[in-house]
């Protein structure tokens, strides 16, 4: 029976390699028109590649695309764009130093005559704004948002050319529950007005709540391709990673509970328009989480602490010491490391390789005299990548031939080498698959164990529910509750507290 007419779009036998590195091997995929399908599977099991070869952005070494059961050509984005097909990408595609307008109307402009209507476009772009409570003016610069916005701008670009076929990678991936409802009501939307959609993401509640079916990629090959009603969360986790994963995202009751020796004290830190006096302590040993809404100053504390941005305060004590952190320089000599939020503007150097942005906070560590020590080298870099499980065809080659999530796992394995006594993690499992995070929350808590503190900060409630033992509530820059882990029942009752 020819069913062709079912599918938005179907790939048959895709392979891709990169280099000796195979890929994708023998994909098929097929999207039905009008449907939610989830695209799950482990970090750098080919998710992003096969979505990259639909939209034009890889070719695929053999393969054919089909469109209404038709062969076509998706050589380039322009191709793909004349079929309808959008792609949302994990990576911001956004220009930092251009504005929200500019970069939503970008090789897509308004005209009036052969004159940029720039009125008519920041109108279009201030009612796009405000429709999907975003925070944000049309005037703003990129580079001065955070990501939860910018993801959230990415969306907006993408919904100002109507799309036939929506890939969304990662869509939600720091997004706090109330902009993620946010988003899931637009996808409802486009959905009724007949758009397809492929929905990649790592937060399984996510997917078991947008989507309608489900198909699993595991090394590069399709393991499941069924209705959402068909999987259990376990059933579909196996699948994805080929084996039982322990449940790591629960709670665990410290032996030793935390003591009240202080390790860092802040009094009255007001950073920019976005925190205004907070005051508060982190003890040794303990995991303070920071919840809040997107923009309610959670990212701005922990910069303002590593010295990426001016923050005033009357008094930052760390170990018994006051001092002033000037700049990152200053943050890091007091023991402070900083994994931060957005990993492509901060986490790295993308055109170096995995080697060399593993040394780099590190360098040292990694001396004798005024050379590298390349035995000590080679011992760090082994570490991370089999610590965190980093997948890379060694630690020679560049940054951007790793999947997002190992970039990301990147990132939090050379800030730990520093060893440092408090750690800022601004969203660390943003991206990061079903096993890395329980791997990160088990290195925080070892980490913890032996004396040194976290400031944890994640728009994942579930998370910060399996790790904190004291969790404050920021509302538009101000403390606006305190709670211990024990006392919090439920994810629901953090999540009311986050909202209200
Ligand atoms: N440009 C490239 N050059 C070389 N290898 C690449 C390139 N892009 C991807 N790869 C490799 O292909 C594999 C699949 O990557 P891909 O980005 O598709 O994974 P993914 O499923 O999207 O993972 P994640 O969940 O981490 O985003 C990875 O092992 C990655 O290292
Ligand atoms: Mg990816």
């Amino acid at each position: 029976m020819d069913n062709s007419n079912e599918y938005a779009i179907s790939l048959e036998h895709i392979y891709k390699s990169f280099g000796s590195v195979t890929v994708l091997k023998d994909v098929n995929f097929y999207l039905k028109k009008g449907t939610i399908q989830a695209l799950v599977g482990g970090n750098g099991a080919g998710k992003s590649t096969l979505m990259k070869i639909m939209t034009g952005v890889h070719a695929c070494d053999s393969g054919t695309i089909k469109i209404d059961g038709r062969a076509v050509k998706i050589d380039n984005t322009i191709d793909a764009q004349k079929h309808g097909i959008k792609m949302i990408f994990q990576e911001l595609s956004l220009s930092p130093t251009m504005t929200v307008t500019e970069n939503i109307f970008l090789s897509n402009e308004i005209k009036k005559g052969i004159l940029l209507d720039k009125k008519a476009m920041a109108e279009k772009t201030r009612k796009l704004l405000e429709e999907l409570e975003i925070q944000a003016l049309p005037t703003d610069r990129i580079q001065d948002l955070g990501v939860g916005i910018c993801q959230l701008i990415e969306i907006i670009k993408a919904l100002a050319v109507d799309a036939k076929i929506l890939i969304m990678d990662e869509p939600t991936a720091s997004l706090t529950e109330k902009e993620t409802n946010i988003l899931f009501g637009i996808i409802e939307n486009l959905k009724k007005k007949g758009v397809s959609i492929v929905f990649i993401s790592h937060r399984m509640k996510d997917i078991f709540r947008i989507v309608d079916s489900i198909t699993v990629l595991r090394d590069g090959g399709i393991v499941a391709d069924k209705p959402k009603s068909e999987y259990t969360l376990d059933s579909l986790i196996e699948l994805m990673i080929g084996r039982n994963v322990e449940k790591k995202m629960e709670f665990i009751k410290r032996e030793t509970p935390v003591g009240n020796d202080i390790l860092m004290q802040v009094e009255n830190l007001s950073v920019g328009k976005q925190v205004h006096g907070v005051s508060f302590a982190v003890r040794r040993g303990e995991v303070l989480g920071i919840a809040g809404l997107l923009g309610s100053g959670r990212t701005e504390t922990l910069e303002a602490l590593f010295g990426i941005r001016k923050g005033k305060y009357n008094k930052l004590v760390i170990d018994k010491r006051e001092i002033v952190i000037k700049n990152v320089s200053s943050a890091i000599h007091n023991g402070i490391a900083l994994i931060p939020e957005d990993r492509r503007r901060q986490g790295l150097v993308l055109d170096h390789s995995v080697k060399d942005n593993l040394c780099l906070p590190n360098l040292k560590e990694l001396k004798r005299g005024i050379k590298i020590h390349k035995a000590k080298v080679k011992t760090m870099t082994t570490n991370c990548v089999e610590s965190l499980g980093i997948k890379t065809d060694g630690v020679n080659v560049g940054m951007l031939s790793l999947s997002g999530g190992n970039q990301q796992k990147v990132v939090i394995a050379k800030w730990l080498e520093t060893n440092p006594k408090l750690l800022l993690m601004d969203e660390p499992t943003a991206g990061v698959d079903v096993v890395a995070k329980g791997e990160i929350i088990d290195i925080i808590r070892n980490f913890v164990t032996k004396g040194n503190s976290v400031l944890f900060v994640s728009s994942e409630t579930s998370e910060m529910m399996a790790i904190c033992d004291r969790i404050l509530v920021y509302s538009a820059g101000r403390i606006a509750k305190e709670f211990y882990r024990e006392n919090l029942e439920s994810e629901e009752m953090l999540e009311y507290a986050i909202q209200h």
